[in-house]
């Protein structure tokens, strides 16, 4: 069973704030935060990649990095502190000018790079401002594959400029040679045009009693992802915590059953669940306390819960299509029985 704490009755007014009576934010009770901390360990001398296996490191990722294993790592998900003032619990990152960013990138890199298999994926997040940066280091360092922008709707309204609601994720590879699974990262929308044949079957779409859908390629203008808010069974109170849906797409995209997933700013472990929930390894590493705690929690629920919003029955929807999501196929598209036997790809 999950620890009480994650049952409704028991979350309201744990910790400073009083939360709303629907609020599904996770919390730590006392007794959880002496559970949790069993979980998470400190390193201090060069560790062996099964010491690491399913672990949060607590620690400072600066410091940690030198007792890391070299090539292990088949996904490196670097969400690290974007170039922004902002204060993570106790620690505070400081806005810095783009060069000096790019420094602090490009350094950051060369010590994870060892820890890279020769056919590992790297993706790196970053708001606007310095996402030049990001792009002209990894462009220095690893093959640039693409630039994937996150409209994430949420933002602040600006009275003399526009409102920033998106992010980017840079996606880069050691070499030629890397995973890339297409098909499971196809996304499911409504079906603007519903073009039949003469008989009146759909061609490459399917009929639902939840509407018409059409499975798509996936492309590098992701539209289809919130950020978790406080109705939301993943949410926690982390100011920058990125949702499992996304962290589900870079692993599925990138990495097969039982790869190894490395993240060394894990904040509150999104990556490290979406990790479990789709069956791979993983390592995160993270400089604050709670944060680590809260993730330990987040991976004990995950034994319980192994859905991930907007992912049903491996494949990824559309936003606000979660009735249609229950709803079963009542006519079969011609087009996409033909096309997956020739394994080509259905319309974009
Ligand atoms: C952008 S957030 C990552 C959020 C994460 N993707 C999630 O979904 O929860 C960056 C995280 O890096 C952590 N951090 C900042 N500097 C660090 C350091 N030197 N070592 C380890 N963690 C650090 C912060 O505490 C913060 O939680």
């Amino acid at each position: 069973m999950p620890p009480k704490s994650h049952l409704r009755k028991d979350r309201i007014n744990i910790g400073k704030k009083v939360r709303a009576h629907r609020n599904r934010t996770i919390t730590l009770s006392r007794a959880e935060t002496k559970l949790y901390s069993k979980e998470i360990i400190q390193i201090s001398k060069p560790a062996s990649v099964n010491t690491l296996e399913n672990k949060i490191v607590n620690q400072d990722t600066f410091e940690t990095l030198t007792f890391l294993p070299d090539n292990f790592v088949d996904l490196l998900i670097l969400d690290p502190p974007y170039n922004l003032t902002k204060t993570f619990n106790s620690n505070t990152f400081k806005k810095r000018s783009i060069s000096q960013y790019a420094e602090w990138l490009e350094n950051l890199l060369d010590k994870l790079l060892p820890t890279l298999k020769s056919t590992a994926s790297v993706y790196v997040c970053s708001e606007w401002y310095s996402s030049t940066a990001v792009h002209l280091v990894l462009d220095k360092l690893l093959n640039v594959r693409n630039r994937i922008t996150w409209e994430r709707e949420k933002g602040r309204g600006a009275k003399r400029n526009f409102k920033n609601a998106s992010e980017d994720i840079w996606f880069a590879t050691v070499s030629e040679d890397y995973v890339f699974n297409v098909e499971n990262v196809k996304l499911k929308r409504r079906v603007l045009a519903p073009y039949t044949y003469t008989n009146g079957e759909p061609k490459d779409w399917l009929n639902t009693s939840g509407g018409q859908f059409r499975l798509t390629h996936p492309s590098n203008l992701w539209n289809d992802i919130t950020v978790p808010f406080w109705s939301m069974s993943e949410n926690t109170d982390h100011p920058t915590q990125k949702p499992e849906k996304l962290l589900a797409k870079l692993i599925l995209a990138s990495t097969n059953e039982n790869d190894f997933v490395f993240d060394p700013f894990m904040g509150v472990g999104s990556s490290l669940v979406a990790a479990k929930k789709l069956k791979r390894k993983y390592l995160g590493l993270e400089i604050e306390t709670e944060y680590c705690l809260l993730a330990a929690k987040r991976l004990h629920l995950a034994e319980f819960d192994m859905t991930i919003q907007g992912y049903h029955k491996g494949v990824f929807w559309e936003r606000n299509t979660l009735k249609a999501q229950k709803q079963k196929a009542t006519t079969t598209p011609i087009d996409s029985v033909k096309q997956s036997k020739k394994h080509t790809c259905i319309r974009t």
